[in-house]
């Protein structure tokens, strides 16, 4: 079994792709992203969507994206909220209505066959240059719902580790370290995949790899070229 990752995939449902303006790597990209999944994940494999997974606005109309994920190869689609996703609404009534295969994770964890999975959306960090005070909120709270997970993890009996999933990067724009990094160097967590990441001036500066035990990977799909990244393999 492997773990893959790619997020912010943006698709717009039954619209056209909106996403072209910001660039020529948009271009189709549903179409590549769909492409090298088929080619790349196997049947047992998990992959980790770290958020803005569709630009729908109601659950309804999102149910074309979230079907399109559950289609492709890999036993388990694993979710985290962006900040684009206004269709995640109530937790409860959205894992009642997405397919089995996709699992929601908000600021809680799940055990499958010893790998425990936990996630939240994260939230520009107050050390950032491009934050402000209407962050603040966010931020605490974000920081709380971290906290929350990874504790929920630690006590799931993580045998073979804790796979974070975050939709921003626990970094600020720059690639120094937050009060999110602080936050998950008190666990034992194996992996951290992130997305959110658009700009290649900030690809440049974020950190990836090890970084105190734990392997961190920007996994946004501009930056993957559309091709679902390894995260972990056994
Ligand atoms: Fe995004």
């Amino acid at each position: 079994m492997k773990i893959w990752g790619i997020s912010d995939t943006h698709f717009s449902g039954s619209r056209e792709n909106g996403m072209v303006v910001h660039g020529p790597i948009w271009l189709e990209h549903k179409e590549q992203i769909v492409k090298h999944w088929q080619k790349t994940v196997n049947r047992d494999d998990i992959v980790l969507i770290c958020g803005d997974i569709t630009w729908s606005t109601t659950l309804k109309q999102a149910m074309q994206d979230i079907q399109t994920l559950s289609g492709l190869p890999g036993s388990t689609k694993i979710i985290v909220r962006g900040n684009h996703d206004h269709w995640w609404g109530d937790y409860n009534e959205l894992c009642r209505t997405v397919p089995e295969n996709v699992m929601p994770l908000s600021a809680n964890a799940v055990n499958i066959d010893g790998h425990v999975f936990c996630g939240t959306m994260g939230w520009l960090s107050l050390n950032d240059p491009c934050s402000d005070s209407l962050d603040s909120n966010f931020f605490h709270k974000e920081m709380d719902r971290l906290e929350k997970s990874l504790k929920l993890a630690t006590e799931m009996d993580p045998k073979h580790g804790i796979h974070l999933l975050m939709h921003f990067p626990p970094f600020t724009t720059g690639g120094i370290h937050t009060p999110f990094l602080d936050v998950i160097a008190e666990y034992p967590v194996t992996t951290c995949t992130f997305g959110h990441s658009h700009f290649p001036e900030e690809w440049e500066n974020i950190p990836q790899g090890n970084i105190n035990g734990t392997i961190f990977r920007l996994t946004s799909t501009d930056f993957l070229k559309h091709k679902p990244v390894l995260i972990w393999e056994g």
